[in-house]
């Protein structure tokens, strides 16, 4: 089976109702993003963040994937799949997309604040308990704090998310500005010749010639990504 690798930002979780971070009326509009996503936020004001945090995790209950991550997961019937997500919520998993590689964390999970990717510090929450309250610790006694890469902070699993970019015989770009690195560069990952598609109905620049732009919403951009791979529409079973 041919490697089809998917890297998706807030875009593809638009339609979901879930909002982007730089569309007008993004996220970082209304949230001083230093404050909230940064290190130094976390530092000066955990409370805060974690508030943030369980705000964004309360919402995620209230959405659904919509047809952009159900079509992704269905290209697992054609082709080895693996999704590289900037996303933190879990909407692809939600469609039964397999492979997930969450490069910035995930909204349902929290950690310690002294080592955040000991993997017995990390804990995953429930639908009955998703609030991190004031003060609350994780296992090795630090502050417990959500299980996101903050601006300032390194990025574990971009190493993961190379390799799969340089193993791809597709390569899919859906919703994402490319604007925050290392995730940006991704595309450069990718061997020469590889075909790339971007789906995103604005412009954006992958900085890479030779991209093949799908203007649309991400749902109706699956769909003409599926009939351009498949050679006909996805079915509905
Ligand atoms: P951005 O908000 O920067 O970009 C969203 C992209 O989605 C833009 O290119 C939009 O044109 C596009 N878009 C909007 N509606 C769409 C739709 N219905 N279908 C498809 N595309 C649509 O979000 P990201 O690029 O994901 O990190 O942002 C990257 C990172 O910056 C995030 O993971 C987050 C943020 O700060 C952290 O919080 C660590």
């Amino acid at each position: 089976m041919k490697k089809l690798v998917i890297l998706t930002g807030a875009g593809i979780s638009a339609e979901s109702g879930i909002s982007t971070f730089r569309d007008a009326g993004g996220l970082w509009e209304k949230y001083p993003v230093q404050q909230v996503a940064s290190h130094d936020g976390w530092l000066a004001d955990p409370e805060l963040v974690n508030r943030f945090y369980n705000e964004r995790r309360r919402q995620l209950f209230d959405v659904k994937p919509n047809r952009a991550h159900e079509l992704v997961a269905r290209l697992e019937r054609h082709f080895d799949v693996a999704v590289v997500t900037q996303n933190v919520d879990n909407l692809h998993e939600r469609a039964g997309s397999t492979r997930v590689v969450h490069l910035h964390g995930e909204l349902m999970k929290v950690t310690s604040s002294r080592n955040p990717d000991d993997p017995d510090c990390i804990e995953t929450l429930t639908r009955d308990n998703f609030e991190v309250q004031p003060g609350q610790r994780a296992k090795d006694g630090s502050l417990l704090r959500p299980y996101i890469v903050f601006f300032q902070e390194a990025v574990p699993m971009i190493e993961t998310a190379a390799m799969l970019a340089s193993q791809a015989d597709i390569f899919v770009i859906i919703g994402t500005s490319l604007n925050v690195y290392p995730a940006a560069g991704l595309v450069h990952y990718v061997r020469p010749g590889t075909p790339i598609y971007l789906i995103d109905p604005n412009e954006v620049d992958a900085h890479m010639p030779g991209v093949n732009y799908i203007r649309k919403k991400a749902s109706d951009g699956m769909e003409e990504l599926t009939r351009l791979l498949l050679g006909k529409p996805e079915d509905n079973e």
